[in-house]
């Protein structure tokens, strides 16, 4: 397993589209980083950059230490899974798990060694025999992470690799590529565009944003102190809402806004934001609120609403944003206010 780095890395594409803007990124051995943002950030670009299925315009990438700029796929020893898990579906779990030794000529004994050994860490070992269509997506998940295993990569490459699974199983695959993380610790570098599975599966997240990463941490500290209004609201759902500092009666310079995740808006009798209940939309344990400011240049706020008994549509409510619990940023430029 090794660690990655960034060093100012810009690609732009033949056609002059450039999809990384100078990015300065140190990925730690043993690391699980998640790399999240919207369609076209460059989120492939950048783990393409890695594997080496892409060569800098611009900047050094590093992988344990050595300078790989310059090298082919193959000499990085890395393994990427895709979002089509693309597994022979003529071939066993076996088969399919030691082709790559096969194709590389790997001695046939230590070959099955590895095969039975990775088998048995994904807890595949009962699926040798079956092809890829008698196993569920989360089984076909772990048979593509075993085939990039038995390799044994100096780090695994992973690009949206859920996105086909239905939402019940891709839970359950994340919690199993966690648990798989933690046992192994080899270092992940996974791509998505959602930002939940971006705040559950990440050691760090780094959000990307037109080329650019944006911020990267810990989820929580990230979701608790966003640099600017972008992270605020594509991290976090439903997303942060801002309204302007001087309508919310805060304190702050002329033109910052502030922002306010929808489980924090306050509901009460009185205050400074007189609203409308616009929309009720019940969650089961919760449910959303769509309020309508009467104040004019005040967009729609939405409040998380615990309970059973929400105000009906049309009720007039007041909205209080609790102090320790509102983020402020430029008006202008969206960067957090110290
Ligand atoms: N081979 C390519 N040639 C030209 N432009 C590309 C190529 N691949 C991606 N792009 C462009 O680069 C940007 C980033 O793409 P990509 O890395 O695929 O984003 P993401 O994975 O975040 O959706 C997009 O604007 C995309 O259209
Ligand atoms: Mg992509």
């Amino acid at each position: 397993m090794a660690a990655i780095r960034f060093e100012t890395v810009t690609k732009t594409y033949p056609n002059g589209q450039t999809a990384i803007r100078q990015v300065d990124l140190d990925i730690d051995e043993g690391e699980f980083l998640v790399l999240v943002g919207p369609s076209g950030c460059g989120k492939s670009t950048l783990l393409r950059l890695i594997a080496g299925l892409e060569t800098p315009s611009s900047g050094r990438i590093l992988i344990g230490g050595a300078d790989v700029t310059g090298l082919p796929p193959q000499a990085r020893d890395l393994a990427m899974v895709f979002q089509s898990y693309a597994l022979y579906p003529h071939m066993s779990v076996r088969d399919n798990l030691a082709y790559g030794l096969k194709v590389r000529r790997t001695d046939r004994a230590v070959a099955a060694q590895r095969v039975a050994g990775v088998a048995a860490a994904l807890d595949i070992a009962e699926l040798l025999d079956r092809r890829p269509a008698q196993l569920s997506g989360g089984q076909r998940q772990r048979v593509a992470l075993g085939r990039a295993m038995v390799r044994q990569p100096k780090a695994f490459l992973l690009d949206e690799p859920l996105s086909n699974l239905d939402p019940a199983l891709r839970a359950q695959a994340r919690a199993e590529l966690r648990r798989l993380h933690r046992r192994l610790g080899v270092t992940i570098v996974y791509v998505t565009h959602d930002q939940e599975e971006a705040m559950t599966l990440g050691g760090r997240v780094a959000v990307m944003r037109g080329g650019v990463i944006e911020q990267v941490g810990p989820p929580l500290e990230v979701y608790g102190s966003p640099v600017n209004t972008f992270v605020a609201r594509f991290i976090g759902a439903p997303a942060m809402n801002l309204i302007p500092a001087a309508l919310a009666g805060i304190e702050a310079p002329a033109g910052a806004v502030a922002g306010i995740r929808p489980q924090d808006v306050a509901l009460g009798t009185s205050g400074q934001l007189h609203a409308i209940v616009d929309l009720v939309e019940p969650r089961g344990h919760d449910h959303l609120l769509h309020l309508r400011l009467d104040s004019p240049g005040a967009g729609p706020v939405i409040a998380v609403v615990a309970g059973f008994t929400p105000p009906p549509v049309g009720a007039e409510v007041f909205v209080t944003v609790p102090p320790d619990r509102r983020h402020l940023f430029d008006g202008r430029t969206g960067k957090k206010l110290a």
